[in-house]
This record gives structure tokens, C-alpha cells and sequence, in this order.
């Protein structure tokens, strides 16, 4: 796969034309179309990375986390929307607007894991891959988070890795879009 700037090249099948045939730039065989856009979506009291319980969570920022996820996904040919809130209905707007434009979800709901059936209704509806990721190992901590809504909703799961989970999650989606194009 040859990756131009934002764009990803790839050889085009049946499907993929059809699916394709107004959005894309069409040459001899090659669709030049754009990189599937991934929405990285993270919940409460992320913001506060850094500071907030450094011996937990580690002492990067949240702009370092961002600067991480966007150098991976260009390695991947993925683009990448990075976004954080502190409030519940606005994470599940952003689901809700994912079924439109993405490709798959990364998220980190953050303490709405734990308590959030509407997050997990909201990701429900969803019919994308999406990878739910905890910095820390949450089974390891408190037995209330242990417990995870979004894990029903979730294709996979990745804790206790720290800023490498987003990455794998990324790495992941990439590998469960590859299988989906290859068996249309
Ligand atoms: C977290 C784990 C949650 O239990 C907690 O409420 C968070 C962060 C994590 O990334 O480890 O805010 O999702």
C-alpha cells in the first residue's frame, strides 16, 4: 500500500469501485481516495493528564497523547480526529457523529466506563469497529472499575498499557479494516 500525503493508494476491487465511485479520484486500476478517518474520543478529567495522579496515569499531557496517536496513524494511513470532553452527552454526540464519518473509534470513556449506559447504547448503534482503551489496568484498582458498559459495545479492549494502548488500538483498527476490504 503506497501512501501519499493524507491519501492512501490501493488497488481497486469490485466493491470498493462501486462504493467508491463518487468520492474518489479513479487512474488505471489505482483508486486515489482518502485516508479512512479514525475518531479518537476521550472522556473526563483526561485533560488533566500530566497532573492528575501522575503515578497512575504518567506525567505526558494530553497533547503529548495527541501528538503520539496523529504520528502513529500517519504511519498507518489513517487520519485521525482526536477530541476530549468532560461530559457525557457530548462523547455520545460525537458516537452518534462517528456513524457518518468514520471508520472506527478509539475511546477512552474515562470514569463513564463504569457507569454509563447510554454510552453503551450510543456505541451500540454503532456499526464500525471501535477499541475501548484505559491507560491503567483497571482490574488491577478499585473493584467498581472492573466493571466496564462500553466493553459490551467494544470490539476489543486494551488497559494497563499506558500511551502504547492507543497506539495498539490504532494498530488494531488498521488490521480489522484490512480484513473487511479484503473480504468484500
Ligand atoms: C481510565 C480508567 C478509569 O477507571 C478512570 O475513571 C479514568 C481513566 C484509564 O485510562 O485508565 O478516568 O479510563
Amino acid at each position: 500500500m503506497a501512501a501519499l500525503s493524507g491519501l492512501t493508494a490501493r488497488p481497486a476491487s469490485q466493491a470498493a469501485r462501486k462504493i467508491c465511485r463518487d468520492a474518489c479520484a479513479y487512474a488505471n486500476g489505482w483508486f486515489i481516495m482518502p485516508a479512512p478517518l479514525i475518531f479518537v474520543l476521550n472522556g473526563p478529567n483526561l485533560n488533566m493528564l500530566g497532573t492528575r495522579q501522575p503515578e497512575i496515569y504518567g506525567a505526558q499531557t494530553i497533547d503529548d497523547l495527541e501528538t503520539e496517536c496523529a504520528e502513529t496513524a500517519e504511519g498507518l494511513g489513517f487520519a485521525i480526529d482526536f477530541r476530549q470532553t468532560n461530559m457525557e452527552g457530548e462523547l455520545i454526540t460525537w458516537i452518534q457523529e462517528a456513524r457518518a464519518k468514520a471508520s472506527g473509534v478509539v475511546i477512552n470513556p474515562a470514569g463513564y466506563t463504569h457507569t454509563s449506559v447510554a454510552l453503551m447504547d450510543a456505541l451500540l448503534a454503532l456499526d464500525i469497529p471501535v477499541i475501548e482503551v484505559h491507560l491503567s489496568n483497571i482490574h488491577k484498582r478499585e473493584s467498581f472499575r472492573h466493571n466496564s458498559y462500553v466493553s459490551r459495545a467494544a470490539t476489543g479492549v486494551v488497559c494497563g498499557l499506558g500511551f502504547a494502548g492507543y497506539r495498539l488500538a490504532l494498530l488494531a483498527l488498521s488490521e480489522i479494516l484490512e480484513e473487511e476490504d479484503d473480504d468484500q
